[in-house]
């Protein structure tokens, strides 16, 4: 049996987390409204409790993504015949194995590239792959998929995945563009994309009974006491779930409970938060099929497979680059 290989490579610069979070939390945090960018909600427990979301009885998006996947991954490995799949905010790598096995079934796929800027989480599940795909080589990338798409490995004929509804936490044209940027004609794009419905379904998933949601969010506040020395009072924030219904997005926000001063010793910041004042800390935006057939073919991609859960829940894309 020839083993699996696993190298890990980390195209974020040892000062990544003090730069970055810091110009993050100064623009976001001096901006009227509030705002975080929400890739700092994954430091390790960050990571943790979003998979203990992705089991939710209210969090559809993963098991309707799942029931797709299981369905129509022998398609999408004989439609894009990658050699190489490239997963951008791969995370736990849970779903990943529905479209590793159909690849292997199908006798192309040579190597698996991982991308997340979640350290611990992306060396956790690589490891955790060698065990069951003998001669794959893993190639795990932590980056920042905002910045560094263009130092990604470009061997092979790659499918880049974007999974999970990701998308919707992202600006979705600049993202597509950036991607179709780093790809050949004829290389692939598989985009997981939450559907728009009705808030009775979409709320609870962002505000779920046991409170993990809540949880998930205000780790962002732990994430500035740890990094930057802030002194948040994570507990005297409410977490707000609420449907933009003219923006078909879920907004996550935190909410002062009372007025409060918060200093953030590291980038030399104070910050006035007035009762009930809220900070924005994701945006999840909902996609209609149309919507996304144009962002794609704006940034370069015609739509090669669109399928559905038997729901209508989610939506998951096969494109290819022109
Ligand atoms: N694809 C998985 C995980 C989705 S959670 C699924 O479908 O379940 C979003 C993932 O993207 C997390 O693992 C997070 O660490 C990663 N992520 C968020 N922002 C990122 C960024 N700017 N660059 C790289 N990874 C990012
Ligand atoms: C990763 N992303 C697609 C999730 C979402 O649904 O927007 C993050 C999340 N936020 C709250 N729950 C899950």
């Amino acid at each position: 049996m020839v083993a699996a290989t696993l190298t890990v490579e980390n195209h974020l610069p040892a000062d990544f987390i003090a730069r970055t979070l810091r110009q993050d939390v100064a623009t976001g945090l001096t901006a009227d409204p509030k705002w975080l960018p929400p890739r700092w909600f994954y430091d390790d427990r960050g990571s943790e409790l979003f998979d203990e979301i992705t089991r939710l009885p209210e969090y559809y998006p993963t098991r309707a993504e799942r029931q797709i996947l299981t369905a129509r991954a022998a398609e999408i490995a004989e439609v894009s015949a990658a050699t190489a799949l490239v997963e951008l905010g791969a995370g736990a790598c849970e779903k990943t194995h529905l479209l590793l096995d159909a690849l292997r079934a199908a006798g192309s796929l040579r190597t698996y590239v991982p991308v997340d800027v979640s350290d611990g989480a992306l060396r956790t599940a690589s490891a955790n792959l060698l065990w069951d795909y003998p001669g794959l080589a893993v190639h795990a990338v932590v980056a920042d998929f905002d910045r560094h798409l263009g130092l990604l490995p470009v061997d092979g004929h790659r499918m880049v995945a974007l999974l999970g509804g990701t998308i919707g936490n992202l600006d979705p044209a600049r993202f597509l563009a950036d991607v179709r940027a780093t790809l050949r004609p004829g290389e692939t794009l598989l985009l997981g994309t939450d559907l728009v419905k009705s808030p009775d379904v979409l709320v609870p998933a962002y505000d779920d009974a046991q409170g993990v949601t809540a949880e998930f969010n205000r780790n962002v506040l732990n994430v500035l006491n740890a990094e930057l020395g802030a002194d948040f009072e994570t507990g005297a924030f409410d977490h707000v779930a609420r449907w933009d219904a003219e923006h078909e997005r879920i907004e996550m926000r935190l909410r002062a409970q009372h007025a409060m001063r918060v200093r953030i010793a590291e980038v030399d910041l104070t910050v006035d938060l007035r009762r009930g004042e809220e900070i924005r800390t994701e945006i999840s935006a909902k996609f209609r099929r149309e919507r996304v057939v144009a962002l794609l073919d704006a940034a370069g991609f015609g739509l090669t497979r669109w399928w559905t859960d038997d729901d209508g829940l989610f939506g998951l894309s096969l494109a290819t680059a022109r």
